[in-house]
């Protein structure tokens, strides 16, 4: 009877919130909730949303290093109306802002004059929204980034509505006679429909685009640390491998003399899948327990292939059926992973014979889409939340579920994931999909830099040496060096006539770990991403504009979301510039921003905020080193270091002056750096006293990690 009258009370004066909100502009109180970060409310918001399903918690400290910024728009021009049970959203857009984000595109970099409806799904070929990780997050040209913290479909104008009020609307034309006459005159917002009744919005400063993003990626735990062998090279088994086959390969990699370090099972180490049992197949894998162990011995992880949905056989299908949605997929029950109680029930069937016997990760599958295939939004789910609520998440709480039982375990995983969303960035998980365009996985690598998600160009077959070599290379230099051969059984020799390239590639990977392993650390403890797009590189904006002033903005006024793409080189790391060759090319033009650029083999000056043009055979990718750059490399090892294991350094540097570069060094494997238990070692480049440039490294403080065992110096620039 109390909880009657109490539950009634509640609905009443949500009702009555509600009705005094419909219809009203809403007056925003912006609070500054982390140096930099302002947050207000519009309307009631829903209490499940993306970080609360992401269980992200601020990196106080890192944001607090950051700075204050100031507010970066101009606070009357933000606006939010609840109109029809629907929260609509505006922020200000300058004439020149350009747009970045709104989730893993693949196509397109620039995003001002697009409308998308944000919206997990697998990526079916056109930038609308629907991807793999739709993150309600934009960074502008302007240096700021905005972020709906909604787990609904967010429909976005990103520049295209034009309000009859505005004071910026542009003159109608006459399209008979006036040739300026333009299918999409000048909007002057980015105007959003969120599907609900309220939501938290959150604004980042500046003052430049990478400093929106860090604060984006701080503000939501900071960037994931893999374990060093997370870093380095993974291969994909068939998916019906048996053990012995699966010990074979590892064994024909080390006869080879590739690197491996983890092989992902794919479907048929489970007895069932689509749906699955999350149970080992005995026929196949007679002995879980000694198969690990064997691969450990080799000095191999093990990372298991799975989707969420539950097969009638599963030992835990009984205990999840009342905790699942009302739709199936492939027959398979949805548990509710927003209950507490489902998600015990799920962790412990991965702990069991799995976790507990030494399995390193997951590559959790299907969680992404096809509509066609997965619950549709009229699904019931036990919480009360919404089908369309799960959809936005489900792939982030899959993620922040299994990485859990590793943190309980002190050891670190490195997994795949097909969906995220706002708060993965402190998973360590990357996305990957079937879609198969070399080009347009780069465009992807790109996108990712700007929602806080990390992505690897898998590498699954090719058609010809020549795009194999070339898939390769650009994997190499991606957040997972990955061969997925799950269905054709590829093996990174399987093209004998680029097999030593591919080789050699590969053990670039591996000599380059240091220098990842420190750059993840920056986006660990600093939010910078690994891999980055050319937008967040200083001196590339003013390159690229320049370019576009000397083209179409000026000739033409209406032509704002028009800008020159670039979306196929990148940065990785502080200093690396990659610009990938693909199929058929042998060579390409590379946009080198402000100052002097080396090339990353022989240390030659290549270009100073220029445009240049370069060929590379197939033994290379061309990478490029900024000015000062410093490169700290290990020998070319088929495993990463373990846990303790020394490994020498060879320090590449590039230019003629004195530079510094911060490497990061931990026990990397586990939790420990969390509690203070990592360094940084200051590499410090000078000019002696004879005019010569010389290296010095800096030592741990007492008791602190340190890994390193003999340095070698090499000054490529002569
Ligand atoms: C797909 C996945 C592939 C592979 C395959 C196995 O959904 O994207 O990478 O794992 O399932 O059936």
């Amino acid at each position: 009877m109390y909880n009657k009258s109490k539950r009634l009370r509640t609905y009443l004066l949500v009702l009555i919130l509600l009705c005094s909100t419909v219809g009203k502009s809403q007056d925003l109180t912006w609070t500054e909730v982390a140096p930099g970060v302002w947050k207000a409310t519009a309307g009631i918001p829903d209490k499940f949303d993306l970080l609360s399903a992401a269980e992200s918690k601020p990196a106080m400290e890192a944001l607090g290093r950051l700075g204050t910024g100031t507010f970066p728009l101009p606070k009357g021009e933000i606006a939010a109306e609840i109109i029809d049970g629907k929260t609509m959203l505006r922020f200000p857009l300058m004439k020149e802002e350009r747009l970045y984000g709104f989730g893993l595109n693949f196509k397109t970099v620039q995003q001002r004059g697009k409308i998308l409806q944000l919206h997990v799904d697998h990526y079916g070929g056109t930038d609308n929204g629907r991807t793999h990780a739709p993150v309600p997050f934009y960074v502008s040209s302007q240096g700021y980034g905005v972020f709906v913290n909604s787990a609904r479909y967010i429909t976005v104008y990103a520049g295209t509505a034009v309000r009859k009020d505005s004071p910026n609307a542009p003159e109608p034309k006459d399209r008979n006679t006036d040739k300026k006459w333009n299918s999409q005159p000048y909007s002057d917002a980015v105007e959003m429909v969120v599907p609900t009744t309220g939501t938290d919005i959150y604004l980042f400063a500046g003052p430049t685009p990478l400093d929106a993003v860090r604060r984006f990626n701080l503000f939501n735990g900071g960037g994931c640390l893999p374990p060093r062998w997370g870093l380095g090279f993974t291969q994909r088994v068939r998916s019906l491998f048996t053990a012995d086959q699966v010990m074979e390969e590892a064994k024909a990699f080390a006869e080879k003399g590739y690197p491996l370090d983890f092989i992902g099972l794919e479907p048929g180490w489970q007895s069932k899948s689509y749906p699955c049992t999350l149970e080992w197949d005995k026929s196949r894998f007679p002995d879980p327990v000694g198969f690990v162990k064997t691969m450990q011995a080799m000095g191999i992880r093990l990372n298991l292939w799975t989707n969420p949905y539950l097969s009638p056989d599963s030992p835990i299908y009984g205990n999840l059926k009342s905790l699942s949605g009302t739709h199936t997929v492939w027959g398979g029950i949805v548990p509710d992973l927003t209950l507490p109680e489902a998600r015990k029930i799920y962790s412990d069937q991965l702990l069991k014979d799995q976790i507990s016997i030494g399995i390193s990760g997951y590559k959790v599958d299907e969680c992404d889409g096809y509509d066609r295939w997965l619950w549709p939004d009229v699904a019931k789910f036990p919480s009360g939340n919404s089908a369309e609520q799960l959809r936005q998440t489900y792939g982030v709480m899959l993620q922040k579920m299994t990485s859990d039982l590793y943190r309980r375990q002190n050891s670190r995983t490195f997994g795949l994931v097909r969906a995220s969303n706002a708060g993965g960035v402190s998973l360590p998980y990357v996305i990957y999909n079937d879609y198969y365009s070399h080009e347009d996985f780069i465009t992807a690598l790109i996108n990712s830099s700007f929602s806080g998600v990390l992505w690897t160009p898998e590498v699954r077959g090719s058609k010809t040496g020549e795009e194999w070599v070339r898939r390769m290379q650009s994997v190499c230099f991606s957040p997972m060096a990955m061969i997925n051969a799950w269905s054709d059984g590829t093996k990174p020799w399987s093209f004998p006539e680029v097999e030593k390239e591919v080789k050699a590639i590969a053990l670039l990977r591996m000599q380059l770990m240091p220098y990842f392993y420190s750059e993840f650390a920056k986006y660990h403890f600093e939010g910078t991403p690994p891999f980055r797009a050319m937008n967040l590189e200083p001196g590339f904006a003013a390159k690229v504009q320049t370019e576009l002033k000397n083209s179409n903005l000026s000739e033409n006024p209406y032509a704002e979301a028009v800008t020159k793409e670039v979306k196929d080189q990148y940065m990785a790391g502080e200093y690396l510039l990659v610009a990938p060759l693909f199929k058929g090319q042998t060579e390409r033009t590379v946009i080198l921003p402000q100052g002097k650029w080396y090339d990353f083999y022989t240390g030659i000056l290549a270009g100073e905020g220029e445009v240049i043009k370069v060929t590379a055979g197939l033994d290379k990718i061309p990478v490029f080193v900024k000015e000062g750059g410093i490169i700290p490399m290990m020998p070319p090892v088929l495993h990463s270091p373990a846990k303790g294991e020394k490994f020498d350094l060879e320090i590449r540097c590039y230019g003629n002056k004195p530079a510094s570069y911060e490497l990061y060094d931990d026990d990397g494997e586990t939790f420990d750096y969390e509690k203070g238990l990592y360094s940084w070692r200051r590499i410090t480049v000078a000019i002696d006293k004879k005019g010569k440039l010389a290296g010095s490294v800096s030592k741990p403080l007492k008791g602190l990690p340190d890994n390193l065992g003999n340095v070698t110096w090499k000054f490529m620039t002569r």
